[in-house]
């Protein structure tokens, strides 16, 4: 797997560190809320795990399935909800948790599906973000690292499925997917 990478960008005592400074931002600012991490599958979900671990809130977590990514790299704008959440999100202070912001379509659709589903207060808490990307406007109040426009896989981030188990997170070689 590490022959197809090309550079390693953030490594895991990296990812580590901004995984922690994002929690404690997150208890500063939920103190006195109802907070519902809402992970979205499948890229957030080791993400999820540490940030929830490394938040000490009282908060509920539920996760959330959508696609708009076939097996290539470019967004196709399409939003499908593939597995719903578990419990209602009524007056509920939802945090939404993501891997990497790229276009934007995906967490912007969130945001509007969460706030019609009466969430109280709806953000977003992405690890990755791809700002020269944007297609769609959409606030983020917590970003870990905003990166180039490059192919990035691991710590849950994939291509095709794969490399989600990596440690750290690389950028892919284009031969892998050219
Ligand atoms: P958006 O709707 O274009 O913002 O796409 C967001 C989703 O695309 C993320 O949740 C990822 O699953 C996927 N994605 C975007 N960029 C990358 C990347 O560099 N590596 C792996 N997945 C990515
Ligand atoms: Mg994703």
């Amino acid at each position: 797997m590490d022959k197809d990478i090309e550079c390693i960008l953030f490594t895991s005592e990296q990812i580590d560190e901004m995984v922690k400074s994002l929690a404690k931002r997150v208890d500063e600012d939920y103190k006195d809320k109802d907070l519902v991490l809402i992970g979205l599958l499948k890229g957030s979900f080791i993400f999820m795990a540490d940030l929830t671990k490394s938040i000490k809130s009282k908060c509920k977590v539920d996760f959330i399935d959508v696609s708009s990514y076939g097996a290539g790299t470019e967004s196709t704008g399409r939003i499908n909800i593939i597995k719903d959440l578990s419990d209602p999100i009524e007056n509920k202070d939802v945090l939404i948790v993501e891997d990497i912001i790229d276009s934007g379509n995906t967490l912007s659709f969130m945001m509007d599906y969460f706030k019609a589903k009466k969430a109280r207060s709806v953000e977003i808490c992405t690890l990755f973000n791809k700002p020269s990307r944007r297609e769609k406007d959409v606030y983020v109040k917590y970003i870990g690292a905003d990166i180039e426009d490059y192919f990035i896989v691991g710590y849950g981030l994939d291509y095709a499925e794969y490399y989600r188990n990596l440690p750290y997170v690389g950028i892919l070689k284009p031969s892998v997917y050219s």
